[in-house]
């Protein structure tokens, strides 16, 4: 495909200004356009204006009627769990009849149970669940997302997980400490045997690791061993965090100079405060504090005192089964007092900076690659409003048109 004209789109709305992240007074400070048109060239967007200074294009340019829709940005989901085989349904009827998610690990239930599926998969399935679970994204509007290892914590796994991810065209993070596997005795033995074993291949895939620390799993200290080393193999960090307790994450992440620290449901004023004045974007993952029944991160708190804030699903068999980033921003609306334009900041703009890739996605502007979703809807916000409504009814990727 070279040229794409997408026309007379009924609202076209994207992140102002060329910043990122956007905070503060910029946070969900978004361009709407009424009677506009995109124009892609290869991968890339050509120009975006209102129809009325469309001038004319020759024609070797493909039409997309959006008539009646709104565009935005492709979604990009900064913090998902996607290779992974199995399910955790049972687990599922197990919560809903009372028992906790810290329970289940803690009796080798949980994140274990999906290890043994992930080991027992083999490569190939792996792949196929990856490119599964890119369909269900795509289906919601993500055209970039990132999954994260950690359902192996084995050599051969985590590394199959690894390429399984970026051969499905998925952003790799090494998430190796996820949990202490059973053949190890403790944290710091196991995080000796990653740092040693896996790392060093690992690094040559992923961009950047993350680490579960949490009681539980992994403490600070072991934490900090790990990120330092992964950070000295030229790894971006990322940090689980104040999921359950506050174990210290913030602190080291601000430290660390880590490109986010995710999840937030226990975080106090301490952290909203260090991360505010930090380069440290705070990943908020609302749709696991509901699937898990866990109290909402501090979003306003975070938002007000200035903090970068993205928003992405958490995607994973066990405590976030969802891969519908309009579903969380419709969360983000009625349980953590962000507006709609401020969701759609969060799982743009902000959600391409945890990744590194904010010169190029998470905007509709020249230059930026051609990534447009088009909502069935009469106005944009409907995104948030529509709660787990069909809203989006097309998804260019790259400048093609996806089914
Ligand atoms: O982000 N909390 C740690 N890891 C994942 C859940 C993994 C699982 O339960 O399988 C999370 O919630
Ligand atoms: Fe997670």
């Amino acid at each position: 495909m070279s040229r794409l004209l997408v026309r007379d789109i009924a609202q076209l709305v994207t992140p102002s200004g060329n910043d990122a992240p956007l905070r503060g007074a910029l946070f969900g400070d978004v361009t709407v356009m009424e009677d506009a048109y995109v124009l892609t060239d290869a991968s890339r967007i050509a120009a975006v204006g209102r129809m009325c200074d469309l001038g004319p294009l020759g024609d070797d340019v493909e039409e997309v009627d959006a008539r009646g829709r709104c565009a935005i940005p492709g979604l990009v989901d900064c913090h998902t769990h996607a290779c992974f085989a199995g399910d955790r349904v049972e687990e599922f009827s197990l919560r809903a009849a009372g028992a906790t998610y810290e329970e289940l690990h803690a009796a080798g239930g949980g994140i274990l149970s999906t290890v043994a599926a992930t080991r027992a998969a083999g490569e190939d399935a792996l792949e196929e669940a990856v490119v599964r679970h890119r369909g269900w994204m795509e289906a919601h509007g993500t055209t970039t997302f990132e999954a994260k290892s950690g359902y192996g914590l084995d050599h051969d796994t985590e590394l199959a997980s690894l390429r399984a991810i970026a051969g499905a065209g998925g952003v790799p993070t090494f998430l190796g400490a996820h949990s202490v596997p059973p053949e190890f005795e403790g944290g710091d033995e196991y995080i000796d045997w990653l740092i040693a074993e896996v790392l060093p291949e690992a690094s040559t895939i992923a961009e950047a690791a993350d680490v579960f620390l949490e009681r539980g799993a992994f403490d600070a200290a072991q934490a900090r061993r790990y990120l330092e080393a992964a950070r000295e193999r030229g790894l971006e960090l990322r940090l689980h965090g104040d999921q359950f307790t506050e174990a210290g994450a913030i602190p080291l992440a601000v430290e660390l100079g880590a490109r986010s620290v995710d999840h937030l449901e226990a975080t106090s004023q301490d952290g909203i405060r260090a991360l505010a004045k930090s380069a440290v974007t705070a990943v908020l993952l609302p749709a696991s504090a509901l699937f898990l029944d866990r109290p909402m991160p501090p979003a306003r708190a975070l938002v007000e005192a200035g903090a970068a804030v993205a928003l992405a699903t958490d995607f994973n068999p066990g405590s976030a089964f969802c891969e519908s980033l309009p579903l969380v921003c419709s969360i983000a609306c009625t349980q953590l007092g962000l507006s709609p334009a401020q969701a759609l900041t969060a799982c743009t703009v902000n959600a391409a900076h945890v990744l590194d890739r904010a010169d190029r996605k998470g905007r509709l502007a020249p230059g930026f690659d051609a990534d447009i979703v088009l909502l069935d809807t009469p106005d944009w916000r409907y995104l948030a409003y529509h709660l787990g409504g069909h809203v989006v009814s097309g998804v260019i990727a790259g400048g093609t048109p996806l089914h």
